[in-house]
């Protein structure tokens, strides 16, 4: 159980106690999965509290919530404003923002559209998610476990029911002793982490999967793909074997929770001669700086904290 410590839960545009933020047990998301979220991290920056690339995660949980038939119960900018409104509320930094869009009244039924649709936000201490330490790179194990083809579950939606694929493949490769799985698509093809994007660098060159392997296009790996360009790297998005990915001189995992962690082995493969290498330091670099809000640039993907009364929402249903 999390510590309660006064925290508040956003719920269908109230703030209330983090004890009493509870749906009824026989909600349909809780039964069948259907329900979509976002991650999102909230920093200290030179210029106060910044949420990263906030209108972008607020995007794609409107995608997901429309492909999956949920109605959103609020406009993007209204999200925008609730997010905003529950992170000021905790006041935690460096921060992760959980919102949760899902249909929580009682309504058994898989084909029940019916329900109402709410949304939720939490906040909780953004910790380092893989490793101690991101320098330090980790140990991935290649996994049994395929990701589903797009054409079953499709990636690009950040639904809860996908993540019982990531559960499986997280929790065998930890029974292994390794940080984090790499699923390969349902053509053998490598796709992702359980929660991150998977990049790697040849000859110079950055390379990453693309929605053709069943990937969900993170807002991370955007961000990275950016920089490295910007930093005049050549950037090739195509199908990647376990091969090539084992023959590369880097790698490393993108994503919100993990942010960049590079990869130091695969299966029994060590992966070039130092972590992290030389250009996965190089983008590290400027992708941490822009997170503090220390690179002009970038400065757009930063999106200030107003303080409580500034943000609160006025005339919530
Ligand atoms: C399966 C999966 N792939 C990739 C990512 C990385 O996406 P992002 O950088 O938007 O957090 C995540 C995390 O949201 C994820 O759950």
């Amino acid at each position: 159980m999390m510590a309660a410590d006064g925290k508040k839960i956003w719920m269908d545009g109230r703030l209330v106690d983090f004890d009493d933020a509870y749906v009824h047990v026989l909600s349909h998301t809780l039964h069948y999965g259907v329900g979509v979220f976002e991650g999102i991290r909230a920093y200290s920056t030179s210029k106060g509290p910044a949420i990263f690339r906030l209108k972008e995660h607020v995007d794609r949980l409107c995608t997901s919530a429309k492909f999956y038939h949920m109605p959103m119960p609020f406009t993007a900018p209204e999200v925008e404003q609730a997010i905003l409104e529950t992170q000021a509320a905790n006041g935690i930094l460096p921060s992760y923002i959980r919102p949760l869009v899902y249909r929580g009244e009682p309504a058994l039924g898989v084909k029940n559209l019916k329900g109402r649709v709410s949304l939720a936000i939490g906040v909780i201490p953004a910790k380092k998610y893989l490793g101690e330490g991101s320098e330090a790179g980790v140990r991935a194990k290649i996994s049994p476990f395929r990701k589903p083809s797009s054409e079953s579950i499709p990636s690009f939606a950040k639904a809860s029911g996908n993540y019982l694929n990531s559960y499986l493949a997280g929790a065998d490769a930890s029974k292994d002793g390794y940080d984090e799985a790499i699923l390969l698509d349902s053509r053998g093809f490598v796709a992702e982490g359980t929660g991150e994007n998977v990049f790697m660098v040849r000859n110079g060159t950055v390379y990453t999967p693309g929605l053709d392997s069943d990937i969900l296009l993170g807002i991370t790996r955007d961000s990275v793909l950016r920089i490295a360009s910007d930093l005049g790297l050549p950037v090739v998005e195509k199908q990647l074997s376990v091969n090539e990915l084992i023959s590369s001189d880097e790698a490393f995992f993108t994503g919100t929770f993990a942010e960049i962690v590079p990869i130091k082995e695969v299966g029994h493969y060590p992966i070039g001669t130092r972590t992290p290498g030389p250009i996965t330091r190089s983008i590290m670099d400027v992708f941490f700086r822009v997170l503090k809000g220390e690179v002009p640039q970038y400065e757009g993907w930063l999106t200030p904290v107003p303080p409580l009364p500034e943000v609160a929402l006025s005339g919530q249903p």
